[in-house]
């Protein structure tokens, strides 16, 4: 019946060998990928902003400290991308309401604009724009799980080069696709991030730092964030494997389209293999989360990074999985194909 012969051409897939001539395109990606990447003197605007917001609001709260966060601080970072801040303060008397409205005062006082304090997302944030270097932010507060993961994504970045490559063509993809919109059910950049990181572990391209010996550590709320961080004495980890970006990309859509078991597996970067959605018990819907697709927060094991996707996006996510790896495996331009728009 139809439902054997879809399997059979579903199991030859999986096996299914890479293209032969595939790394004639890795001068295409490898050029995309510079022409994403953000400037010296861009850097130079972010760390001043951070500079003088940071000395603007100590002034008020001494006691404070400003962490950039994120994708310019992680690493994976496009140019012009927004800049994410979290302001770290103890104060038992005020509300985090209370705390970004306050800031937002400060910023005011402090000549900012376009200052705009929402309070009632699901995380507080305020929106800025600094006129001395045309640069737009974001301020949270008190948020230091998303501080130390940045940490962790932008330490396996400085192991093997092909991982900042390889996120920021997914990256690419995934935002001219339209499918990097958390609000209408696809994955956040972090997560595909920790898809990438995930792929270069199974291929021993990245070690997992969470399984050695932790030479960091920090306890924020109740999670332990422990994993070994002295990664400059990893830089050969991944030489014995020369991969090159095409290949890796081929790879990576052919894993979400064909090899992930989307019923089964839990992708868990923490651990660096695949584990059961059983174990977790993320079997089935619990409240909003539908675990049709189990990307493992690497510090907040709790936390499915894929439970925003519903039962249609789930579809159009593997129909684009399925439609990369089509064009990685057949097209003759894949360099162009896969980044025409949705
Ligand atoms: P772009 O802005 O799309 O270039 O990417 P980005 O790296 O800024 O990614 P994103 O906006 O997805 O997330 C910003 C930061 O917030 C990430 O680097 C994480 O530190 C943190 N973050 C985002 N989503 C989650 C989440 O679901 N859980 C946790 N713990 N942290 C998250
Ligand atoms: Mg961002």
């Amino acid at each position: 019946g139809h439902h054997v012969s879809s399997q059979r051409i579903r199991f030859q897939r999986r096996n299914r060998p890479c293209r032969y001539d595939i790394d004639r395109f890795t001068p295409n990606f490898l050029s995309i990928f510079e022409s994403l990447m953000p400037s010296e003197e861009e850097i130079a605007k972010q760390k001043q902003l951070l500079t003088s917001l940071s000395r603007l609001i100590n002034t008020e709260w001494p006691n404070s400290k400003l962490y950039l966060y994120g994708s310019c601080a992680n690493s994976f970072g496009f140019s012009n991308s927004d800049i994410d801040l979290c302001l770290s303060i103890d104060d038992k008397e005020m509300s985090k309401v209370d705390i970004i409205l306050k800031l937002a005062d400060i910023l005011q006082a402090g000549n900012l604009q376009n200052i705009q304090p929402l309070t009632r997302a699901r995380v507080p944030i305020v929106k800025l724009m600094d006129p001395e270097t045309g640069l737009s932010c974001d301020i949270c507060v008190n948020n230091l799980l998303a501080v130390v993961n940045t940490k962790l994504l932008r330490d396996y970045a400085q192991i093997d080069r092909r991982l900042r490559q390889l996120a920021f063509i997914v990256k690419h993809w995934a935002k001219i696709r339209c499918v990097n919109e958390t609000y209408q059910g696809t994955l956040s950049s972090y997560a595909y991030v920790i898809m990438c990181i995930h792929l270069l572990q199974l291929r021993r391209i990245l070690p997992c730092l969470q399984e050695m010996e932790a030479t960091y550590y920090v306890k924020v709320d109740e999670n332990n964030c422990a994993y070994f961080d002295q990664v400059e004495k990893l830089n050969n980890y991944g030489a014995h494997n020369r991969d090159t970006i095409s290949r890796l990309l081929w790879a990576f859509f052919h894993y979400w389209a064909y090899e992930h078991d989307y019923t089964r597996d839990v992708i868990s970067i923490r651990t660096g293999r695949i584990i059961s959605k059983e174990r977790k018990d993320w079997t089935r819907r619990v409240g909003n989360d539908r675990h049709l697709i189990c990307i493992e927060d690497p510090f907040e094991i709790s936390h499915d990074l894929g439970r925003v996707v519903d039962k249609f996006t789930i579809k159009i996510l593997r129909e684009e999985f399925e439609r990369a790896a089509n064009i990685l495996q057949f097209d003759p331009n894949p360099s162009i194909t896969l980044f025409e728009p949705y």
